[in-house]
């Protein structure tokens, strides 16, 4: 087995962006674009992954270095190429990166939903001796470098702005993909010249030269134009987005996830569902997402990094948030509609969130609930607790954060503030409208207000004659 190198083209400006990012930045699925490129050159088992940043390439190398090394994985080589002149003299740049002894499998940043075993089929055509290509046929292949052949044979790959009428109307194109022997890259990338429309190094002229060499050229085709779509403008970014969104969608309602309406479900991330699980419109699951068995989520909810326990419903409008701490909804949970769950919030099983409810940093136990419009920051609720409208607790002093303790069976009155550090006693009452700030007994009612005064035969104020 021939040792493959991987080298992954994201130097260029992406110009058709019109936008301050580095294209291969910007974001499909919630991921950056080279993100996914690097993680199908991973699936391979390459030696190396080579990647040829220009175009904002401190800003290119510090981010993939960071996300890299947030999947816990090695960070790729990186080459500068500046100026940018084309394809073929990005790819010389990475060349003393590439030992003769290996195949280099060169991939384009801009290009994120190739799938590994595209790649595998593209490495082995080439077996350590053959320049193998990927091609796709494009109903519109405006853009893109047409194949040409005779009978059979690939001749040449020429570029779009070089190309004439009738090479324009040939709809067999190359998808930016090749694998090659290093040691023959080497030796044809060492003639590329740039007298062409673009005054650019193409790397797809070393199909010519391959040819002229008498060297074997292989063309694999694919018919999935969606792994070989490149992304070079806002409109072809959402269009990739849209069709990689309903593939995603699909292979949730294959395994028997009822989506209300696939073309209105965005996942940015990984969602784990169980049996029976039921997704209404425009919900939007980032990060890392569990539902379990029998989870309603209702329309316009945004869940990111949360586990949600089986039969919870989570209703309209409900938008968690767990960030790195996560969100644990228990079974049986009944959330929302418009409740607002932030990292570190874990509700016990049965319990009860409500309308313009936030929850931070705070554990309910079975059964506790908090059905309208309060705040239950740094907390520890306990069972079958009752927390009033309006209440909150008052966590933070301006300097620290401080824990409220509410322990089981407690009745938290509406509009009451407890204010940290403090422990409510268990079975314990607060009077609506208490400003609790020391320690209250178990099973004793605690009411930290004025007293109320009635003023007898009370004269309100008259309007003055002008
Ligand atoms: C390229 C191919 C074209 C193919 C198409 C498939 C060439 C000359 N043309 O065209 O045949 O059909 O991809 O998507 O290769 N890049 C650099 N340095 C540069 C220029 C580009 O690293 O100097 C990188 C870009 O960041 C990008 C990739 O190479 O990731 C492709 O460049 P792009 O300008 O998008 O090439 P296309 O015109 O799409
Ligand atoms: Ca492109």
């Amino acid at each position: 087995m021939t040792a493959v190198d991987v080298v992954i083209m994201a130097a260029g400006k992406g110009t058709r962006m019109k936008s301050r990012l580095p294209k291969v930045l910007h974001r499909l699925g919630g991921r950056a674009l080279v993100d996914h490129v690097v993680a199908r050159a991973r699936q391979l088992q390459a030696r190396r992954i080579v990647l040829v940043t220009g175009h904002g390439a401190a800003q290119v190398e510090e981010a993939v270095s960071a996300l890299e090394r947030g999947d816990g994985q090695a960070v790729p080589a990186f080459v500068r190429q500046e100026p940018q002149l084309g394809t073929g003299h990005a790819v010389q740049q990475a060349l003393p990166q590439l030992p003769d002894d290996g195949i280099a499998l060169i991939l384009n940043g801009d290009v994120p939903l190739i799938e590994a075993a595209t790649l595998q089929a593209l490495v082995d055509s080439c077996a350590g001796q053959r320049l193998a290509l990927l091609t796709v046929e494009m109903p519109d292949p405006t853009g893109y470098g047409r194949i040409l052949r005779s009978g059979d044979a690939v001749r040449a790959i020429v570029e779009h702005k070089d190309a004439d009428e009738a090479q324009r109307g040939i709809r067999e194109v190359y998808s930016g993909f090749m694998a090659v022997p290093n040691a023959l890259l080497k030796r044809w990338l060492a003639r590329l010249t740039n007298d062409n429309a673009q005054g650019e190094y193409y790397l797809t002229d070393i199909v010519r030269l391959a040819v002229d060499d008498g060297a074997e050229v292989v063309a694999v085709r694919t018919a999935d134009k969606l792994q070989v779509d490149g992304v070079n403008s806002p409109q072809q970014l959402a269009d990739l987005e849209r069709a990689f969104q309903l593939r995603q969608a699909r292979a949730l309602m294959e395994q028997g996830v009822r989506l209300a309406d696939p073309a209105r479900f965005d996942l940015r991330g990984t969602l784990d569902c169980g049996q029976d699980v039921e997704i209404d419109v425009n919900c939007v699951f980032e990060g890392k997402v569990r539902l379990g068995e029998g989870v309603r989520i209702g329309p316009n909810c945004v869940i990111a990094n949360a586990d949600i326990g089986a039969g919870a419903v989570l209703h309209a409008f409900t938008h968690v948030e767990g960030e790195s701490a996560g969100v644990r909804v228990g079974e049986g949970a009944l959330v929302g509609p418009f409740a607002r769950l932030r990292p570190g919030a874990d509700l016990g099983p049965e319990v009860h969130i409500g309308n313009f409810v936030e929850v931070k940093n705070a554990s309910l136990a079975r059964g506790a609930k908090a059905n309208h419009l309060a705040y239950l920051g740094d907390a520890t609720v306990g069972e079958r607790v009752n927390y009033g409208a309006g209440s909150i607790t008052a966590n933070y002093d301006g300097a620290n954060k401080h824990r409220t303790v509410i322990e089981d069976d407690v009745h938290i009155g509406s509009n009451s503030v407890l204010v940290a550090p403090v422990t409510i006693g268990r079975g314990g009452t607060v009077g609506g409208g208490s400003v609790i700030s020391k320690d209250t007994p178990a099973n004793a009612l605690s009411v930290a207000r004025a007293k109320q005064v009635s003023i007898a035969n009370w004269q309100r104020p008259k309007k003055q004659p002008k």
